[in-house]
Order: structure tokens, then sequence, then C-alpha cells
């Protein structure tokens, strides 16, 4: 595996490299990002997986300062995954400037659900993973449904900015007890990490009643917020809404996701899950 810091070396990589795919990543790898890294195997010759804590979408307050950096043990895995190119920039490398002038501005989109809560969050993301698809030039890239806001962002702007680069969505690897891995969960107390799970099984909750027939989603996210409320989460929202675009749910629609944010003590984690009521539909 080549361990590459610099755009001009990765250039040089790309120009005699095949049909690459690409897992954009910010490190401190789980086997959720692993899932990532073999659907990329089964889209391409060659894998590329970059790590960056990308500061433009850290608001102030947040953990950009303490988000783990694990680059040794990170290399490690992927080595032994079989990827050929770990891109490892520092932010001179990303961000030669102080600021970063031209960025690309997701619609309203993010401000809603997760943007609401973290204000630029969305542009910072849309923006770095625009800037690694210029420097990468995959095929293909995958991301995971885990961060189903973000796979939305992700592919509105591929399409409508036409960047020749098909987005693969990939489902959310989970503990045995259902808790969506993540690398935050390391901030989780021992006892937090045991109510985790709670987030989760009022998704599979929701999912199940939706299944049902139920499509009064006002009330629902309502009783699902009181709920973790109750059992002591700090809650940032609960919404059912329609799978793909994320527009707001009607009761009919055919294909929806329930989203959640919320937190347990200084820890926010976010979880969802994609029902689909049209027997015989595929996810895209
Ligand atoms: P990061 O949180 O490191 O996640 C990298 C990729 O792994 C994302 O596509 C994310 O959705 C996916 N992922 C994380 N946890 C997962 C899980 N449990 N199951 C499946 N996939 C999972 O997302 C980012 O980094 C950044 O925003 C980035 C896209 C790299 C831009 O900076």
């Amino acid at each position: 595996m080549h361990i590459i810091h610099t755009i001009s070396e990765l250039r040089q990589w790309r120009a005699q490299a095949g049909r690459v795919a690409f897992v954009p990543t910010m490190g401190n790898l789980h086997q959720g990002h692993l899932a990532l890294v073999e659907e990329a195997h089964r889209r391409a010759d060659a894998v590329v997986v970059s790590i960056f804590v990308n500061r433009l979408q850290f608001g102030q307050g947040e953990d950009f300062d303490r988000y783990p950096r694990t680059l040794q043990e990170d290399a490690d895995k992927l080595r032994g995954a079989g990827v050929a190119v770990l891109f490892a920039p520092d932010e001179k490398e990303l961000y030669p400037r102080v600021a970063q002038e031209y960025n690309v501005e997701p619609p309203h989109l993010q401000n809603e659900l997760c943007g609401r809560f973290r204000p630029g969050h969305f542009r910072g993301v849309a923006t770095v993973v625009c800037k690694l698809f210029n420097i990468v030039q995959p095929d293909v890239a995958c991301f995971g449904k885990k961060d189903y806001q973000q796979l939305a962002v992700i592919r509105g702007m591929t399409e409508d900015l036409n960047m020749p680069v098909e987005i693969v969505p990939v489902d959310t690897g989970r503990a045995a007890d259902g808790l969506a891995l993540s690398s935050r969960n390391a901030y989780l107390s021992p006892e937090e990490r045991a109510q985790a799970p709670q987030l989760y099984a009022l998704l599979l909750d929701m999912a199940a009643q939706i299944r049902g027939g139920r499509q009064d989603y006002a009330q629902m996210e309502e009783a699902a917020v009181a709920r973790l409320t109750a059992q002591g989460w700090e809650v940032d929202y609960v919404e059912v809404r329609h799978g793909g675009n994320l527009a707001v749910a009607h009761a009919g629609d055919k294909h929806v996701v329930v989203l959640a944010a919320a937190r347990l003590g200084h820890t926010r984690l976010i979880d969802n899950i994609e029902i689909n009521l049209d027997a015989g539909f595929q996810a895209a």
C-alpha cells in the first residue's frame, strides 16, 4: 500500500491507475469503514482511501481538536484490507490559504435535520468531498447510509454539478447490540455505551409501526422525542422523511427513512432506518 501525503504524488499515481474506487474518511477506522472498502473492491481495480479530519465541517465547540487521530492503526487496517493507496494530506496541503474562498453550497437541505444543529457542516462536507474528487478522480465513491443526509448531499452535488463519479451507498455496520458503529462511540462512558442501543431500538419500533400501516408521522415523532427524553437523552430531532431526497414525508410515500440525532452526555449520536413500503422495491 502506498501512503501518499501530497496532491502531486497522488496525481502521479492516478495517471497510471485503472478504474479507481474511492472511500473518503476522517480515520479512526472501524468495521463500518471497512465495509465501504469491501464494496469499493467490488467496483474497481484499485481502492483509494483518504484520511483527513476536515476542520471546515466542524462547528465552534465541536470535537475537531479531540477527534481521534490514529493514522498508524488505520494504515495497518487498510493494508490488511488490500487498499492500493492511503491518501493522508495535512491541512496545509488541502487548505493552503488561510480561508477556503470557493465553497460548494448545498441547497436548503443543508439547514434541515443535522444541519439545523450544525450550521455550515454540510457545506464543509460538500466542499472537501468535491476537492477530494478533483484530486483522486475516482470512477466510483462509496458512502455509508449511516450518514444518510451526507449521502443525500453528496448525491445531489455529483448530479447537479455533473461530476463523473458514481456514488455507491453502503448499509450501516452495527455492533452486536444494534448500535451503529461510529468513531464517536469511543467518547461514551461504559454506562452511556450500555444505554446507547436505545436509539436504534426506537428506530426499529417506529419502522415496525410504519410497516404496520401507521402514517401519522408528526405524532410518531413527538412520541419518539418524549421516549428518548424520558430515557435521559437530549434529543436534536426524530423525523420521518422521504427516502433518497429527504423531502418531508407524507402519508402514502412508499420509500421513507426515519432519522434521529440525540445526545447522551456530551456525545451526539445519529442513526436512521430506511423503510420500503412497496414490495419488490430496491433501495437505491
Ligand atoms: P467518517 O465519519 O470517517 O465516515 C467515512 C465514511 O464511512 C462515510 O461515508 C460514513 O457514512 C461511513 N460510515 C461511518 N460509520 C459507518 C457505519 N457504521 N456503517 C457504514 N458506513 C459508515 O463521513 C465522513 O467521515 C466525512 O464527513 C467525510 C465524508 C470523509 C468528509 O470529510
